[in-house]
């Protein structure tokens, strides 16, 4: 009986792979997978039936197109009987859409399938910019969701937006937007915050000799910005938080009963 499952062999080449996605990569009879070109090298020594999903991208292409295919290809594996394992690098499950649909439609079929966690962008941006994500809560979007539905942003914790090179592309075919998409986004962005709140573009590294990207600019900026396809926007708090009195006070007295009765 066929089977799916979909790991993250996290960010950097080699450090970041858990013991249990390893486990699964090395006994699995073929593997799939959408991940750097380095990362790909590496993981062909661990299981050489190995497959790259990369070269299912098009310049032009709708993406859409290329994820369809990509289920496809894994999917008639698990069709023909094999232990398949996609391989996804970051976290599988962390804004990609190919490995959550695949398990959906594998279980929809009658296989086994599941995912494994793994280190994602989220994870070393965390550890590399000094942020604990409860301090003030943070917000992830994707930049062109957030651009094209109306959004809340809660401006007194971090606001984080992926794939923000792709910002406004709605054709979803292309690999970089155009500065006219970028410059809606700065547009979009201004009614939250300053034009001078200060932004970090971060890109953490494929290799562990290299360093993190953490450049910090003006957001009215970003618009001439040098942005890549891994390059995720993190934008600070602009506001404190404002104390809620009506909850607050409820809490106060309910541990002044609770008190009294003790
Ligand atoms: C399709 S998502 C894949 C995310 C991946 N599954 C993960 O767990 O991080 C691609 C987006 O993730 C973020 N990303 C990918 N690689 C990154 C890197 N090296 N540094 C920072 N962000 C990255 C960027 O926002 C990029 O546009």
């Amino acid at each position: 009986m066929g089977s799916l499952v979909c790991v993250g062999p996290g960010m950097i080449v080699g450090a970041h792979l858990s013991a249990r996605c390893r486990s699964h990569i090395v006994n699995a009879d073929i593997i799939f997978s959408s991940c750097h070109p380095l990362m790909e090298d590496w993981l062909k020594a661990l299981n050489n039936n190995f497959h790259s999903l990369q070269p299912l991208y098009g310049e032009n292409k709708n993406r859409r197109i290329t994820y369809q295919q990509m289920i496809t290809r894994m999917m008639s594996a698990v069709r023909e009987g094999k232990r398949v394992v996609g391989v996804f690098y970051g976290h599988p499950g962390v804004f990609a859409q190919v490995p959550h649909q695949a398990i959906a439609q594998a279980r929809e079929e009658g296989f086994t399938a599941s995912m494994e966690p793994g280190i994602s962008a989220e994870d070393c941006l965390y550890a590399d910019l000094g942020i604990d994500p409860g301090a003030y809560g943070c917000q992830h979007m994707e930049t062109t969701q957030f651009m094209i539905y109306q959004r809340v942003l809660d401006t007194c914790g971090y606001v984080i937006l992926w794939q923000v090179a792709l910002a406004g592309d709605i054709s979803l075919s292309k690999r970089m937007s155009s500065s006219a998409e970028r410059k809606v986004l700065v547009k979009l962005l201004m009614h939250f915050y300053p034009p001078d709140h200060s932004v970090t573009l971060y890109e953490c590294p494929t290799l562990i000799t290299d360093t993190f990207r953490a450049e910090t600019i003006p957001l009215e900026k970003l618009t001439e910005a040098k942005l890549s396809q891994v390059t995720t926007l993190v934008i600070p708090p602009a506001n404190r938080l404002i104390k809620n009195d009506v909850v607050s006070a409820e809490l106060a007295a309910i541990s002044k009963h609770t008190g009294d009765k003790i």
